[in-house]
């Protein structure tokens, strides 16, 4: 799939975007960090995890591995898009992450969603989850979840948007650089949002 915004494009994450990936991580701002760690980008956390999730988002960015992996081990598999610019740079990021096998038929994923500080505010975070709610209707995903600390107004605001509904607060749900911080769970049942 490929978009284009402005002079930007949104397309699924290509094997050889991904240190590009985390140089982008590596350039966030510390509060785009602390509204968005996913634990897996850039060289602030590295350890076992990390390396996993790696070669989980390099195994899915080829289609005939993501297709099996969906069938035989499904919590591996990431749905991965990049915005880049024209000079090729990624300047925003959204992943799904599959987490459970409904009774209903298809999955449940987690959503994250990172856009650069100086693209922030100019409608790419939008198109990003427009695209992945497209992505998402794709590969058989129903519901999708994100957490969001309850201080991202802007975050809550777009998620909103876009059909997720407030499900609970979680005290000190997240933590960051030694602090705790409380968030908000958020779902979209994507078959009822708009097509
Ligand atoms: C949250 C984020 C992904 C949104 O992307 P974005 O490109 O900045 O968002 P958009 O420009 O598409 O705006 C989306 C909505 O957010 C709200 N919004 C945008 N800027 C805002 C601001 N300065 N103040 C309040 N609300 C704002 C608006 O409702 C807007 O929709 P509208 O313009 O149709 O009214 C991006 O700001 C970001 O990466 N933030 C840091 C990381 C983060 O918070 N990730 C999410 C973790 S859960």
């Amino acid at each position: 799939m490929e978009r284009t915004f402005l002079r930007i494009i949104i397309r699924t994450l290509r094997v050889t975007d991904i240190p590009a990936l985390h140089k982008m991580y590596n350039s966030f701002s510390g509060i785009t960090k602390r509204f968005f760690h996913p634990g897996f980008l850039g060289v602030e956390n590295i350890n076992l995890n990390w390396f996993f999730v790696q070669m989980a988002l390099t195994l899915s960015t080829t289609s005939i591995l993501k297709r099996l992996l969906l069938g035989i081990c499904p919590y591996a598999v990431f749905l991965p898009l990049v915005a880049v610019n024209e000079q090729n740079n990624v300047v925003a990021f959204a992943f799904l992450k599959v987490k459970r096998r409904l009774l209903c038929n298809g999955f449940s994923a987690m959503l994250g969603i990172g856009v650069r500080d100086k693209y922030q505010g100019k409608g790419l975070g939008s198109m990003l989850i427009e695209a992945i709610i497209d992505v998402a209707r794709r590969e058989g995903i129903q519901k999708i979840s994100s957490s969001v600390l309850t201080d991202n107004v802007v975050a809550v605001r777009l998620y909103e948007k876009y059909g997720f509904k407030k499900v609970r607060l979680i005290k000190n749900g997240d933590a960051w650089r030694g602090h705790k911080y409380d968030s908000i769970e958020m779902w979209l049942d994507v078959s009822n949002s708009g097509s």
